[in-house]
């Protein structure tokens, strides 16, 4: 049983809390004024970092950060192919060395933090030991619609997440069934999931959007993506076919 906030169990008071907060998908102003709060108010800000070094969800809310906040950046292998549980134990274990001292902890998370976050291998780490609070953040799904200007669902549609990660042949399968559909996590699958759409006829319908949001946004037809820059950041989106009245 986790201790969300609503249902303290047996943390104590003088342990710190643990907040995920959802940061929006690249735009700082897609900060709710309450993930907003919680991050200016905790001595410790967290966030995953990549390979290079960098992170997104940090520099989302770089303009926010108040100066004598401790920062504990979490290297997770977002490229690995092996387990990535010793890295998740290892950054829940730094985390729950501030929170046994007391201090609270927010954790960044692009997006919302509990759809495809990181933060949930912290959740599912920490949550039984510390109170924990989860702010949710504007997810991709939907800064994606607004970008696009394109409506995705209407009255009794069946909407799809599909990640571009899955067999071509399950892929197809689920795509088939749906009436709209968003497949993320892109980058190097982007040809196979080119594929499935052409097979389907969706090539026309879909459309391409990366780091939607963000000041380097870019909204493509799908014909004219080249698949060898396509970044992990980037959606496809197949909107409802149905016209409103
Ligand atoms: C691990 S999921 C994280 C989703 C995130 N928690 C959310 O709520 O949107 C990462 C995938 O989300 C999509 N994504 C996240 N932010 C995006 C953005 N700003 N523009 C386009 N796609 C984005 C990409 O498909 C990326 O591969």
């Amino acid at each position: 049983m986790s201790n969300l906030i609503g249902q303290v169990g047996e943390a104590s008071q003088s342990k710190g809390k643990l907040y995920g907060i959802g940061v929006g998908p690249g735009d700082p102003e897609l900060l709710t004024i309450k993930a907003l709060r919680r991050l200016q108010a905790a001595p410790v800000v967290a966030y995953p970092v990549s390979d290079g070094g960098k992170s997104l969800s940090r520099s989302i809310v770089a303009g926010y950060l108040r100066p004598k906040q401790i920062e504990v950046p979490l290297w997770y292998p977002f490229k690995l192919e092996q387990s990535s549980q010793p890295y998740y134990d290892q950054a829940a274990e730094t985390l729950a060395e501030h929170l046994e001292a007391g201090r609270d902890v927010v954790v960044l998370c692009e997006g919302d933090p509990f759809f495809y976050g990181t933060f949930m291998y912290l959740f599912t780490r920490l949550s039984e030991r510390f109170v924990t609070e989860v702010v949710p953040g504007v997810s991709s799904v939907m800064a994606n619609a607004a970008m696009l200007g394109t409506p995705l669902t209407y009255r009794n549609d069946v909407f799809m997440v599909l990640p571009g990660t899955l067999p071509a042949e399950v892929l197809q399968e689920k795509l088939a069934a749906a009436d709209a559909a968003i497949i993320l996590k892109l980058g190097r699958n982007f040809a196979k999931v080119y594929a499935v759409l052409e097979t389907l006829g969706l090539l026309d319908r879909a459309h391409y959007i990366e780091r939607a949001t963000m000041p380097n946004q870019r909204i493509l037809p799908i014909r004219e993506v080249d698949p060898a820059v396509v970044p992990y950041f980037a959606l496809i989106s197949v909107p409802s076919q149905w016209q409103p009245e």
